[in-house]
């Protein structure tokens, strides 16, 4: 037991020497406790001097110059575009879109799918724990065309209660809008079960991956997901590089979302028509960068393997929820930690949320607190906000001790215990 404890250790060890930002203390001193990897994970070396090195060696513009800095460029983007697409298993390289993220990967969705193809009458199944940018364009998109949302209900621990899927799941649903991970609770969604459930009514399914894909393999077409949104800057890669994933057939009958450079075919005075997929989707120029960076990432993550991911963060999650469940007043929301990934929110009695961040930050803790963009989910646990604490592949045990130690010293502080 030792022995692995000491190895488990090592492990992580060599992985958060990857990561320059943990190598240097904070200005107060205080070493780096990094829990707030559900809203952006830290860069390891091998993204931040990809992006270096192509700013410093062959940087252009994408698809559009034929010398060699532009020539070079496109190579390494059709390369990351295909290694995205080998990491979720789709069929064609063309099916991958690069986006700013995972919000403007849905709104995409639900400009160019949605307004087209949603009908007065037409329902859209959603559910109370998805993040805004899962619900409100699907919320926008349903009041122009006439649709409905409908949600289908939680079991008391805040899971999606699939026993009730036959009842809110009929022949009206043209759309499965849901997360594949809770960015609250950490519950991983039944995609298999859903997916299956929405094809015998002919519906289609739309899977926020923002919280799954970095921590859960995915098979787009194991269970078959129609669409897939994910963001770079929570797989270790770059912030403002997304990806959408749309099956071929989908993608082509929809309108484009954005108008301008790069995505037509022929522009005359009168009219436009369009280029094929993806260009068709991606209008302007790319975040050329930080999709070059997100190739990098991909390769970081598939080296380091999703078992051992997952046994590190699994590790840390049994560890942080013992270690929580000690503390009084605390209540962890959401299920028990078999159904979850690497994010635990929890609020303790008589204490702000933000006075929590914030004493914790003193310390050197960093974690998120709020409502997490999930309003409709803290109203349905009867709470305005929550702190949240969620791992990742560079933290440790220590990091959840300091976290320990840092609410026992905000609980002192604001005269709870
Ligand atoms: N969606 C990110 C989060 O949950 C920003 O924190």
């Amino acid at each position: 037991m030792t022995q692995l404890k000491s190895l488990n250790s090592i492990g992580t060890e060599m992985i958060r020497s990857d990561f320059p930002v943990f190598g240097k203390p904070l200005p107060n001193g205080k070493p780096v406790v990094y829990l707030d990897s559900a809203a952006s994970a830290q860069k390891p070396r091998q993204v931040i001097e990809k992006e270096t090195e192509v700013y410093e060696n062959y940087f252009a513009n994408a698809y559009r110059g034929v010398y060699y800095f532009g020539a070079r460029v496109d190579e390494e983007l059709e390369a990351t575009r295909e290694k995205t697409r080998e990491f979720i298993n789709a069929e064609s390289a063309d099916e991958i879109i690069f986006t700013s993220g995972t919000s403007m990967s849905i709104n995409l969705v639900a400009y160019a799918w949605g307004r087209k193809f949603l009908q007065p009458g037409d329902e859209v199944l959603v559910n109370e724990t998805e993040h805004h940018a899962n619900l409100v364009p699907w919320q926008q998109i349903a009041k122009q065309s006439g649709a409905q949302l409908r949600y289908l209900p939680l079991t008391s621990d805040g899971q999606l209660d699939v026993s009730q899927l036959d009842s809110f799941l009929t022949e009206k649903t043209r759309l499965v809008a849901v997360s594949g991970m809770s960015n609250v609770l950490g519950t991983i969604n039944p995609i298999d079960v859903l997916a299956a459930a929405a094809k015998e009514h002919g519906a289609l399914v739309m899977v926020d991956g923002a919280q799954s894909v970095p921590h859960i393999p995915v098979d787009v077409r194991n269970p078959n997901i129609d669409f897939l949104a994910f963001s770079g800057h929570k797989l270790y890669g770059p912030s403002g590089i997304g990806v959408l994933y749309g099956r071929r057939e989908l993608l082509e009958s929809m309108d484009p979302f954005l108008y301008g450079g790069h995505m037509i075919e022929r522009v005359s005075r009168d009219d436009s028509t369009w280029a094929a997929i993806p260009a068709k989707f991606e209008a302007g120029t790319i975040p050329i960068v930080q999709a070059i960076g997100l190739g990098t990432a991909i390769d970081y993550v598939k080296e380091i393997g999703f078992d051992r991911m997952h046994e590190i963060e699994h590790r840390l999650l049994s560890y942080a929820y013992e270690r929580l469940s000690e503390i009084r007043g605390l209540r962890i929301l959401g299920p028990q930690i078999d159904k979850r990934g690497s994010i635990v929110s929890f609020t303790i009695e008589g204490a702000h949320p933000e006075d929590l961040a914030n004493l914790l930050d003193l310390k050197g803790v960093f974690v998120r607190h709020g409502h997490h963009c999930t309003m409709p989910l803290h109203d349905w646990l009867g709470i305005p906000a929550s702190v949240r604490a969620s791992f990742a592949i560079y933290n440790s045990e220590s990091d959840i001790d300091a976290l320990i130690d840092g609410i026992e010293f905000a609980k002192r502080k604001l005269r709870l215990i």
